[in-house]
């Protein structure tokens, strides 16, 4: 079976290999264990090509044993989940008489009982995968009906689960066909050709015209257009978008990683979430206009994501509560639905989403929406499912982020947060136009300091992380905002370097967490500023003081100027003054450069971190 995977379609005039391949190079973020083609050549026959391993490997078979090209084409990257990654089990898969290719992303729940049926029938599989079931089925249909759209509407009826599917048949040149359920599909439209892409990565260096797709919907895109209807025929409506980035954003350009790259964007993922979104010193949300009753009603925010958008939403909490003083709540996406959660109208539950794709993410939505909550999406990519499934969106403007860890995105979610805390306090008049003001003042200012961060601390972290390259466990301490980035600094660490790392809130150190330290454990402490709040530094001191005596060897974060942390620290990271809520932006910085230099001091690929792939599109 196949779950996260990069889809990419093509028919025009082009000979459409270079096309596949390279837009399959900007969606191998999705998914990186085995890659393939297929292309109907000039002679109307189906070329096919697929292998094992990251891209590059079927490139260099491409490369040494070239294929006929053809103007009609389909191509996937795969992540897989059951059935090894082989190139028996990569992607295209062939109908039983190998005229007709399908690539698919997402999981056919039912289709065991499907193979069985088609079994029985006498036709015979070459795969273990959920999707050849589904080509052979629409091999089967075409055979009958000679439509591959009329295929594709009979096959649609008969799964269950999520998917996106491509298809196309040799007898039929210039046209490819897809159908979504819970899965991403959108349209690239050109000049006299037409794309199908997982994301807008796949055609953006074409044309940054896009469709979105609705779901259960089947396309089919030509030369000459695209045409659009529901799975029972009907002509829908598609919503046009301009993609709002250009190519080089999604390119990696003189930098050694994505995530080195996206690391120093963070202070414009910050400033570009704010921009045009305040006017005479107040949050003013275009998006958000016409909700002010919405937000004036609800008594309980619940914020719904996975893994480092969840820490997003947990420093995104105290800002919210303090602001608006409505109730917070985060969850865990995955853990929401499955407990019969306490929501109705007047409950908005905000989801926040890089990919806008994560599953978990996009069932909680469905679910609050199902049970009468308001839904409101952050999300950092247009087109995509979860904003198209909630009632209200606040883009965050990171742009493309490729590298499998969040970086830049994390930032940017917290920054909208923020403005929706901003917006929201506002009209409940918990803030005044001077607080709020003064806040807004505050946040215009991180982006500058992050760029000190990275300035001045990031050639110190490298270095140190280089000397930690032999670590096996790292630890990661902080108080309110700052555990959050304590939890946010562990998960970067385990994602890309492999080494055991926890986050703990410091208050929790001696209720068990403090076994663990023994001499020459590496501690890093996240010390809030003693300017606010005198009591919780003292606080984090004496923590500090109780791994130190241990043996732990201590990394402090610590706002500048700060003395009390010296004569306990082996190493100190300055980030620049802020007030204490908006610490978290700067504090992650060192975090995330230090979880890079580690995985880079051990050769690892930072980019692509083993097992993992950018966008979890199955649960
Ligand atoms: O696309 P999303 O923001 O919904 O993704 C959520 C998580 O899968 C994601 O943040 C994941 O934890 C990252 N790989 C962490 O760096």
């Amino acid at each position: 079976m196949v779950a996260m995977c990069g889809i990419v379609g093509y028919v025009g005039p082009r000979p459409s290999q270079a096309i596949l391949i390279s837009g399959l190079a900007r969606l191998e973020y999705r998914g990186y264990d085995s890659a393939g083609i297929a292309v109907i050549d000039a002679d109307g026959h189906l070329g096919l090509r697929k292998r094992a391993g990251k891209l590059q490997v079927l490139r260099d078979d491409l490369a040494t044993h070239p294929m006929a090209d053809g103007t009609t084409g389909i191509g996937h990257t795969r992540w897989a989940t059951h059935g090894g990654p082989s190139d028996a089990n990569a992607h295209p898969h062939l109908a039983d008489d190998g005229k007709l290719a399908v690539i698919h992303n997402g999981i056919i729940e039912n289709f065991a009982e499907l193979k069985d049926e088609l079994l029985g029938q006498g036709f015979t599989f070459r795969s273990e995968t959920d999707t050849e079931v589904a080509a052979v089925l629409l091999g089967r249909e075409f055979a009958a009906s000679g439509d591959l759209v009329a295929a594709f509407r009979t096959v649609a009826a008969r799964l269950e689960g999520a998917f996106t599917l491509l298809a196309m048949h040799q007898e039929r040149p210039g046209l490819v066909v897809g159908a979504r359920r819970n899965s991403p599909l959108v349209i690239g439209l050109g000049e006299g050709e037409n794309f199908l892409g997982s994301d807008v990565a796949a055609f953006v260096e074409h044309t940054r015209n896009a469709l979105a797709i609705g779901q259960d919907q089947i396309v089919a895109i030509t030369p000459a257009g695209v045409s659009v209807t529901d799975f029972a025929g009907n002509a829908v409506d598609v919503e046009p978008f301009e993609v709002v980035w250009d190519a080089s954003a999604a390119e990696k350009g003189g930098w050694s990683s994505f995530m080195a790259k996206e690391v120093s964007e963070e202070p414009e993922a910050v400033a570009n979430t704010i921009r045009g979104r305040v006017h005479d010193d107040a949050v003013v949300i275009p998006e958000l206009s016409g909700m002010d009753e919405l937000f004036a009603g609800i008594h309980r925010i619940i914020i719904v994501a996975c893994g480092t958008a969840a820490y997003a939403g947990m420093v995104g909490k105290y800002a919210l509560e303090q602001w608006t003083r409505v109730p917070v709540d985060v969850e865990l996406a995955h853990e929401f639905r499955y407990r019969d959660p306490v929501i109705g109208e007047d409950t908005l539950v905000v989801s926040i989403s890089q990919s806008g794709e994560t599953m978990d993410t996009l069932m909680a939505v469905k679910y609050a929406r199902e049970h009468g909550a308001k839904t409101l999406s952050i999300c950092n990519t247009q087109g995509a499912t979860i904003p198209r499934e909630s009632d209200a969106i606040v883009y965050t403007h990171a742009g493309p982020e490729v590298a499998v860890a969040s970086t830049k995105a994390f930032v940017a979610q917290i920054t909208a947060l923020y403005l929706l805390a901003l917006h929201v306090g506002r009209i409940r008049g918990v803030l005044s136009a001077a607080e709020s003001a003064a806040h807004v003042h505050e946040l215009q200012g991180i982006p500058g300091k992050i760029s000190r961060v990275l300035a001045e601390e990031q050639a110190h972290i490298e270095q140190f992380s280089h000397w930690m390259a032999d670590t096996q466990s790292v630890l990661f301490l902080g108080r309110h905002v700052g555990y959050p980035i304590a939890l946010e600094g562990a998960l970067k660490l385990k994602e890309i370097s492999y080494i055991h790392a926890e986050g703990f809130a410091a208050g929790e150190l001696k209720h068990g967490p403090i076994a663990l330290i023994e001499p020459g454990q590496p501690v890093f402490v996240i010390v809030p500023s003693p300017r606010e709040s005198a009591e919780l530094h003292r606080k984090v001191i004496s923590n500090i003081q109780e791994v130190r005596a241990r043996g732990a060897r201590v990394i402090v974060v610590a706002e500048e100027g700060d003395a009390a942390v010296l004569p306990f620290a082996d190493e100190v990271l300055r980030i620049p003054l802020a007030a204490p809520l908006f610490e978290p932006l700067l504090a992650v910085v060192p975090l995330h450069i230090f979880a890079m230099g580690l995985a880079t001091a051990k050769g690892l690929d930072v980019d692509q971190p083993r097992n993992l792939a950018k966008s979890v599109t199955v649960e």
